[in-house]
């Protein structure tokens, strides 16, 4: 059956009610999962008030800050989990950056920072998290991180995150491979496009949509909350005997070839 009761998820990558990872809570929390919220902090505090004020009616229990590239900020998000909740069942990574820049135009044209920064903040993210996650999956877990076809195929402006996420998908069989004896299955999934925040930075988002609601199986793209409901399946005891796949939420666009 699919009931999450009495599993706690920490979630991360929600910055709006646009973003993917919120249509994912929003489903674990339907399914009777216990939340625990990071967010991206800022300066002025303008995500932490967003965020706070978005995820209050999914009344998370743990709700901290959490910037990938600051170690500092991951081992605090950690402890807290230790602190408050001792075990951690269930992770959800569904964060990534790059320059605007770096979505457009040329790749060969990628800078060293660009490059760099994109690889830790969307690949090297989830083997930092997946760390400090596993010693606290005492009873097993589920973790699930999100990818795009621009990992596998050349997608128009993609560029480095398309290398980001083929790192990515590699990192998801061997993080998978290590943590299976531990009974954690570790999963991806490929979603179509999706208008948020940070697709928005892609060039030619609106073209991709439009383009995937004409050729895909199903004449259109995919939302959030269809998503977040394969991202329950894959945390959920259904799914107990799939580690290491990359689960297409994609209206079924990856299997055309024209
Ligand atoms: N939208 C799409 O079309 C689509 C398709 C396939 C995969 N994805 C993937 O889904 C995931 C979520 O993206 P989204 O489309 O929901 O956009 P989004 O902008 O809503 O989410 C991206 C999140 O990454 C967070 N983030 C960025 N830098 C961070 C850092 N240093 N530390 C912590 N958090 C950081 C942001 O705060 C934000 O919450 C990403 O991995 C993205 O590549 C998106």
């Amino acid at each position: 059956m699919l009931d999450l009761t009495g599993k706690n998820a920490l979630v991360t990558g929600i910055a709006n009610n646009r973003s993917i990872a919120w249509g994912i809570a929003q489903q674990l929390h339907k399914a009777g999962a216990n939340l625990g919220i990071t967010y991206l902090p800022d300066e002025r505090g303008r995500y932490e008030k967003k965020v706070r004020e978005l995820v209050e009616p999914l009344q998370p229990s743990i709700f901290v800050p959490c910037n990938v590239q600051e170690d500092a900020d991951i081992e605090a998000a950690f402890d807290t989990v230790a602190k408050e909740w001792g075990k951690l069942d269930i992770l959800i990574h569904c964060l990534a950056f790059a320059n605007k820049d770096d979505l457009s135009g040329e790749f060969s044209q990628t800078s060293r920072q660009g490059f760099a920064l994109t690889l830790d903040v969307s690949t090297y993210s989830l083997t930092r998290l997946v760390g400090a996650a596993k010693p606290l999956m005492t009873e097993g877990g589920s973790i699930v991180t999100m990818t795009y076809l621009g990992g596998v195929k050349v997608t128009p402006n993609y560029n480095v995150m398309g290398i980001a996420k083929a790192g990515l998908e590699m990192s998801v069989r061997y993080l998978a491979s290590e943590l299976g004896p531990n009974n954690i299955r570790v999963n991806a999934i490929s979603a179509g496009p999706i208008r948020t925040l940070a697709s928005s930075a892609v060039g030619g988002i609106l073209d991709m949509i439009h383009h995937v609601e004409e050729v895909a199986p199903l004449r259109r793209t995919v939302t959030q909350t269809e998503v977040g409901n394969a991202a329950t399946f894959l945390c959920s005891d259904l799914a107990s005997g799939i580690t290491g796949q990359i689960l297409y939420v994609d209206a079924g666009y990856e299997i055309m070839g024209m």
